[in-house]
């Protein structure tokens, strides 16, 4: 961030005292956990020491060491996301993970794949290359906004289901908006059609509760480098167990032709195989999911369930008294928000750009704002354990100051 332009020195406000375990910025009042999460120093530290471990004796690591540990995070991110640790694979990031899935779909011309127009852009982006590789079409359904009910969600949805359409993208909670969709109604009405579903749920463990098994979707993929603060680079996707034999990576690996065998000798399921090693790569964020984990666990009031109720709590709060400050009207039901919500406010004559570089220039917040096509600015909220609700009045002050004036 650049310096502060005003002469005099801002006193900023006190996050909560768990900042001390970050490493973020003290200069910068951080509100914007929800683009790239935020990692501990305790996790930063112990993906060090997977790094190092691997490096002493690379080719045990690669040949053997490796196995356990990428294991050892299967099954604690399986407990987190309720389901068999086996259907769970590591990628990237979610964006790979949607990549992956789209790859391995059988399309023909004429086959819809439903989305919202509140995916995120990188998986819309991925959908409209697939249709142009495959001949199939992406139908894009509009979510209302502001928002009265579940069922107005559920309604605009459905209402673009017809007997082409074959897959589905939906996000477990909206990027831009913030909405908790209702997933697993949503779910459960596709398969009654005969239609599969792809959950994005990048914001999603840590974030809300997520229940991938009983929730049934086809594929799940999300990040643990957003709400359970692993490092960058650490995702997982989720393949039903039927959906799994001939399932692939996108990079074809050295077991490619022989993934069976090569499971046999390893211990594991042909699906984990092919996805444990997908080329000489640094796994170490994969093998830190369990220490991030275990961090959070130990280090919330009330473990990770603990952490989730109290950031939707503070989302309520701090949205709430920001709406008070600006008087417009809470766009979404407190019950559609999880640790996200976005607001609208009247923009006056103000650009996005204008209102982003006086928060940052003059207040030091960095936090998410854009123009909408309605003409107002949007600001998106996305409070983390490391936050209080003093940033957001000092949020809330700073927009009143700057849009008023
Ligand atoms: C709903 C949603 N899907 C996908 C992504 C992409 O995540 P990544 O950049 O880790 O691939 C994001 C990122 O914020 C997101 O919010």
């Amino acid at each position: 961030m650049t310096p502060p332009t005003t002469t005099q020195a801002r006193t900023l406000p006190k996050p909560a005292p768990i900042i001390d375990q970050f490493v973020i910025d003290p200069e910068v009042v951080f509100l914007n956990h929800g683009s790239f999460g935020a990692c501990p120093q305790a996790v930063l530290d112990a993906q060090s020491a997977h790094r190092l471990a691997a490096e002493r004796e690379l080719v045990r690591f690669y040949l053997h060491d490796a196995w356990g540990k990428i294991d050892r995070s299967r099954e604690a991110l399986a407990s987190v996301v309720g389901c068999t640790a086996e259907d769970l694979v590591f990628v990237h990031n979610a964006t790979t993970g949607v990549a992956t899935v789209l790859d391995n779909l059988k399309l023909s011309t004429g086959d819809e794949l439903l989305i919202t127009n509140c995916e995120y852009p990188a998986c819309i982006n991925n959908f409209n290359r697939t249709a142009q590789r495959t001949g199939a079409e992406v139908v894009v359904a509009d979510l209302p906004w502001p928002i009265e009910s579940e069922d107005q969600v559920f309604e605009a949805i459905m209402s673009k289901v017809t007997d082409r359409t074959r897959f589905v993208l939906l996000s477990l909670i909206t990027s831009s908006t913030g909405i908790r969709l209702p997933v697993e109604r949503l779910i459960a009405e596709f398969k009654s059609r005969g239609i599969e579903t792809i959950l994005d749920a990048a914001h999603g463990c840590g974030c809300v509760p997520v229940e991938i098994d009983n929730w049934g979707a086809a594929y799940t993929t999300g990040n643990a480098h957003k709400w359970l603060c692993a490092p960058k680079g650490a995702a997982f996707l989720h393949v039903r167990k039927d959906l799994q034999d001939g399932f692939t990576p996108l990079i074809v690996s050295i077991n490619g032709d022989n993934l069976e065998e090569a499971a046999e000798r390893t211990g594991r399921s042909p699906f984990n195989q092919a996805f444990d090693y997908v080329g000489t790569d640094d796994v170490s964020a994969y093998l830190t999911i369990a220490d991030a984990i275990e961090w959070l666990e130990h280090n919330m009031d009330g473990g990770i369930d603990g952490l989730m109720k109290r950031n939707h709590e503070l989302c309520i709060k701090a949205r709430n008294l920001i709406c008070e400050a600006m008087d417009c009207t809470p766009p979404v039901p407190d019950s559609m928000l999880g640790p996200l919500s976005t607001i609208d406010l009247p923009a006056g004559h103000k650009t996005a750009a204008e209102v982003k570089d006086r928060l940052e220039s003059e207040y030091r917040i960095q936090i998410p704002i854009w123009g909408t096509p309605a003409g107002t600015i949007a600001v998106r909220i996305s409070p983390q354990a490391y936050n209080s609700i003093e940033q957001y009045e000092y949020l809330a002050g700073a927009l009143k100051n700057i849009l008023a004036s």
